[in-house]
Order: C-alpha cells, then sequence, then structure tokens
C-alpha cells in the first residue's frame, strides 16, 4: 500500500506513522464505525474528487442509523479532504473518511463514547486490477448471504457490516476466483463483496432495487444515468441466479473497483467470455466522466482548489 504524508485525526493534520487510536476502542471491538470509499481523478484543471458531496451525505446517513452525530459539518469534511489531497500532493488518490465510536466505557452501549474521524488519502490502483478493468474478473456466487434488514442495515456503510464481505472475499479467493457475488436472503443477486452488479440481457440492462439488501452504490447511480443517457433501458429489479450465467454481459461498479467486467460466473463463461460492447461503451463514458472529459457530468466532480502562494 502506498502511504500518504499526512493523515486527517480528530481535527489535526498528523503523519501518517503518528494517526493513533487506544486499544479499547470501541469500534475496535464491535464495529461501532461507519465509512466512505472515494475517489479524486486527476483532471486538466487538476484532482477532482468524484460526488465528494453524494458520499458525505451517505457517512451522515451512516451514522446516524447507527445513533452517531458527525462531529464535523460536512463542509468541514469536505475542506478537509480538498486539503488532504493539496497537501499531500496527490493527482489522484484514493480517500478514506472513518466516524468511529472511540475510547471510552466498554460494553455493547457505544452511547456514552466519544464519536471521532479521521480522514486518509492514499495512491490505489483498482480494487480488481487494471486488468480485471480490461479483460473482466472470475467470480462465484458467495455461500454466504448478504446481510439482511432483518439484523443489520444494508444501506449503512457500516464496519462491523463488512465481515459479512470479508468472509465471502476470502471464500472466493481462497477458491480460485478474484470476486464474490452475494445472493440476499431470498436467493436473489444482491451485489459484489464491495461493489454492484448490473446484468445485460437483449439490449437492456437490469440491476437490483434499491430496496434490496443493497449499499446503494454513488458509481452504481452514476452507471444507471449514463446508460439511460445513451439510450438503454434500465430495469431496477430482482434477478435470478441463472440470470448471471444467462446474461450476455455482466459488469459491477464500486469506488474501488470502478466499473470492472466480470467474464465468468462459477466456471461458466458469460456471453462470449470476454467484456461485452455495451459494458465497454458505458466503461468508457463513466472514464470520460470521471476524468472531465464530458461537460454534461462537470457537477460530478468537485475540483480540489489550488493553494494560493501567499
Ligand atoms: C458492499 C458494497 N456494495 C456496493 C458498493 C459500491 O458503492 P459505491 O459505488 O458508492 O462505491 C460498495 C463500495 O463502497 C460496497 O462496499
Amino acid at each position: 500500500m502506498n502511504t500518504a504524508d499526512l493523515i486527517w485525526l480528530n481535527g489535526e493534520f498528523v503523519a501518517w506513522e503518528d494517526a493513533k487510536v487506544h486499544v479499547l476502542t470501541h469500534a475496535m471491538h464491535y464495529g461501532t464505525g461507519v465509512f466512505e470509499g472515494i475517489r479524486a481523478y486527476e483532471t486538466e484543471r487538476g484532482p477532482a474528487v468524484f460526488r465528494l458531496q453524494d458520499h458525505l451525505d451517505r457517512l451522515e446517513a451512516s451514522s446516524k442509523l447507527y445513533y452517531m452525530d458527525l462531529p464535523y459539518s460536512k463542509e468541514q469534511l469536505r475542506e478537509v479532504t480538498h486539503e488532504l489531497i493539496g497537501r499531500n500532493g496527490f493527482k489522484s488518490c484514493y480517500i478514506r473518511p472513518l466516524v468511529w465510536r472511540g475510547y471510552g466505557p466498554m460494553g455493547l452501549n457505544p452511547l456514552e463514547n466519544p464519536v471521532e474521524a479521521m480522514i486518509a488519502v492514499w495512491e490505489w490502483a483498482p480494487y480488481l486490477g487494471e486488468e480485471g478493468k480490461r479483460d473482466g474478473v472470475r467470480a462465484r456466487v458467495s455461500s454466504y448471504r448478504r446481510i439482511s434488514s432483518d439484523s443489520l442495515i444494508p444501506h449503512s456503510k457500516a464496519s462491523g457490516q463488512y465481515l459479512n464481505s470479508v468472509l465471502a472475499k476470502i471464500e472466493s479467493l481462497k477458491s480460485g476466483y478474484q470476486e464474490a457475488i452475494l445472493l440476499d436472503d431470498k436467493g436473489h443477486v444482491c451485489e459484489g463483496s464491495g461493489e454492484n452488479v448490473f446484468v445485460i440481457k437483449d439490449g437492456v440492462i437490469y440491476t437490483p432495487p434499491q430496496t434490496a439488501a443493497i449499499l446503494d452504490g454513488i458509481n452504481r447511480k452514476s452507471c444507471i444515468q449514463l446508460a439511460r443517457d445513451l439510450g438503454y433501458e434500465l430495469i431496477e429489479r430482482d434477478l435470478a441466479r441463472a440470470e448471471l450465467a444467462l446474461a450476455d454481459e455482466v459488469f459491477l461498479t464500486g469506488t474501488a473497483a470502478e466499473l470492472t467486467p466480470l467474464r465468468e460466473i462459477d466456471d461458466i463463461p458469460i456471453g462470449e467470455g470476454i467484456p461485452g460492447p455495451i459494458t465497454r461503451q458505458i466503461q468508457d463514458a463513466f472514464d470520460d466522466a470521471l476524468h472531465g472529459r464530458a461537460a454534461q457530468y462537470a457537477e460530478w466532480l468537485d475540483l480540489v482548489p489550488v493553494p494560493s502562494r501567499t
């Protein structure tokens, strides 16, 4: 992992190696944190953060669902993000804000523990590799089901909930695949370990609805809009497992993985077993939007202000 010079921790910019917390931090024991994964991309006008406001809104929503108030305003977090990218000198990077219950009483009631916050940035290649983005990846359907709202909160991006994704990811890697697709508690296709999923059949694009147990991805939302703007019919509905294998094309979207095609599911080639033309078209349009080459989507990019030299 590439490091950076500075991390922002509870209101201060500190050196990477000094960004420390107490071992009795509540979130370390019980997973009581919420976070975001965001990316800044290089554009002709300098680094630009993709849909920063949407990510901060989701951070606030995730936090609220776990009875935490953000300890800093979203505007402060936005400014810190800009400053952190500028001071670390990155042209593009991954951005990880985390808000958590800190050191205080132990036990399951977190309400007396302080709510703390940090933002870290680092340079990070696409999660499933540049190769994965280009050639597609192989996935298996996980034996683990996606968490359901009977027991947790799928719409909150909460740290403890990621044990579900971690188990699915380990299982997929140990059995020779690059990614896992999790079904929901009813057996419908839900999402990847850290990505939303899209299925293309006979020119129509399908994805599980926002009311499924998905994390409502910001890249998902963006690709839905892009696909519709490109003239495709896009339907949000439940998907049966077999629809993955019988699809013409499947792709995944997420901040870490960006838009990565799936070329095989459970050892069955999807379509021709290579990324298909509709996936490629959306991927190219998305790439243009992310790098500031599409005026139509300029509002998705939050340009990092150039520091003044005074
Ligand atoms: C479980 C899960 N689903 C979906 C996504 C995709 O969300 P986004 O596009 O906002 O990164 C992520 C990544 O944050 C995730 O962790």
